[in-house]
């Protein structure tokens, strides 16, 4: 079926908020940004709502959707029991990047959004457009990024319509977002907090606020396959149902290139050269550090080694990109992963499906 999307430019951000929230109240679908990526909202309550989200999104009904709430203590409303270390980590948190997996209070959201799971994952956003939004819209909103399933995360409102125009009520858009990376999922089990998938919320800072991180064998940063996310399945580590899937793939393949810093260039340019020869349009995914040195079809500059937030902020519209020029063949540089870095080379590894040489 086909839709008229409203679209809501910067400066009618106001206005259209407020005509956002009411077609959100009617049961409709709008995307909004949050200050990691752009989200596809629609009531949690309602089934209809949530069934059109999959539907826009082709995404496959056993992946639930992240819970949207403007103020912490509305999780009441949608959570069964939580207990004081899911209390410490909302009030270090939220609003912000974090997204908690908690036993869902039944009938507090549509089958749908779960995906049957006796559990929901809630978070509060810390962008002023969202939480506004889901204020004036009266409704928890479910929304997982607005973006068709299997492309990058959208970070700008224009990446929305490019994936979705037709298929959605409307877009308001906040400008750019922050982060550029999804918010971290964790989920407390036996009084240890378990990182189901890297993000905004860096492991580092977790650790700050609650002491010791689980060790847990993330099925998310070596899950590239099926299989792969089975057999962390059997470990009964808690997992994110989302990791068996294919995320954040560019059109063309990709290699990451990770190890010895000074021994990448000559790789990545090889490596690079090689795929040219082939007759492969060539990009190359740059540290700052490294730009001018590579030659290619298109040399991107990711930001410097030591500031990987720079990377994690433009990594998905890079990888848009890419597409739009037609690159088939994209050669990325590994950043250190402490801090969000950690979050920047799960998605590279994602986008990568796998593909990675080590230098050194
Ligand atoms: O930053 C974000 O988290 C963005 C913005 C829009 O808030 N949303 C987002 O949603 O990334 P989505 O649907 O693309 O990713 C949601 C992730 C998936 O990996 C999903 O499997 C996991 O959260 N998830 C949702 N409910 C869960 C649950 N009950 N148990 C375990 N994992 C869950
Ligand atoms: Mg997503």
């Amino acid at each position: 079926m086909t839709v008229t999307t409203k679209y809501w430019p910067a400066e009618q951000t106001r206005s259209g908020i407020i005509e956002a929230a009411a077609v959100l109240a009617a049961g409709g679908i709008i995307a909004f940004p949050t200050e990691t990526v752009y989200g596809l909202g629609g009531d949690a309550r309602s089934t209809e709502a949530v069934e059109r989200i999959f539907a826009a999104k082709g995404r496959p009904s056993d992946n639930p959707l992240i819970v949207h709430i403007a103020r912490s203590e509305d999780v009441e409303k949608l959570a069964e029991r939580i207990n004081d270390l899911e209390r410490e980590l909302m009030s270090a948190f939220w609003p912000g990047p974090l997204t908690l997996v908690l036993p869902v209070l039944p009938g507090a959201v549509s089958n749908l959004v779960t995906a049957g799971l006796d559990t929901v994952a809630v978070r509060v956003p810390a962008h002023e457009v969202a939480r506004e939004l889901i204020e004036q819209s009266g409704c928890p909103l479910a929304a997982p990024s607005a973006n068709r399933s299997g492309r990058p995360s959208p970070t700008q409102a224009r990446h929305v319509m490019e994936d979705l125009n037709g298929r959605i009520d409307g877009v308001v858009d906040g400008g750019e977002t922050g982060v550029g990376l999804e918010s971290t999922v964790v989920r407390v089990v036996d009084g240890k907090v378990h990182i189901l998938r890297p993000g905004g919320i860096t492991r580092e800072k977790l650790q700050d606020a609650v002491g010791s991180i689980a060790d847990v064998v993330s099925p998310e940063s070596t899950a590239h396959s099926a299989e792969v996310a089975s057999e962390a399945e059997q470990t009964h580590a808690p997992r994110s149902p989302g990791v068996k899937y294919a995320h954040y793939a560019p059109k063309g393949e990709m290699l990451l290139i990770t190890g010895e810093w000074d021994k990448l260039v000559p790789i990545v340019q090889a490596k690079a050269a090689a795929a040219g020869g082939r007759g492969c349009k060539v990009a190359i995914l740059s540290s700052t550090e490294h730009v001018a040195r590579y030659q290619a079809d298109a040399v991107f500059d990711c930001g410097p080694r030591e500031e990987p937030e720079k990377a994690a902020h433009s990594l998905y519209a890079l990888l848009r990109e890419c597409d739009e020029l037609g690159v088939n063949y994209i050669v990325a540089e590994g950043y250190p992963e402490e801090g969000i870095g950690a979050a920047l080379m799960n998605r590279l590894r994602k986008a990568a499906g796998g593909c990675e040489i080590t230098a050194g």
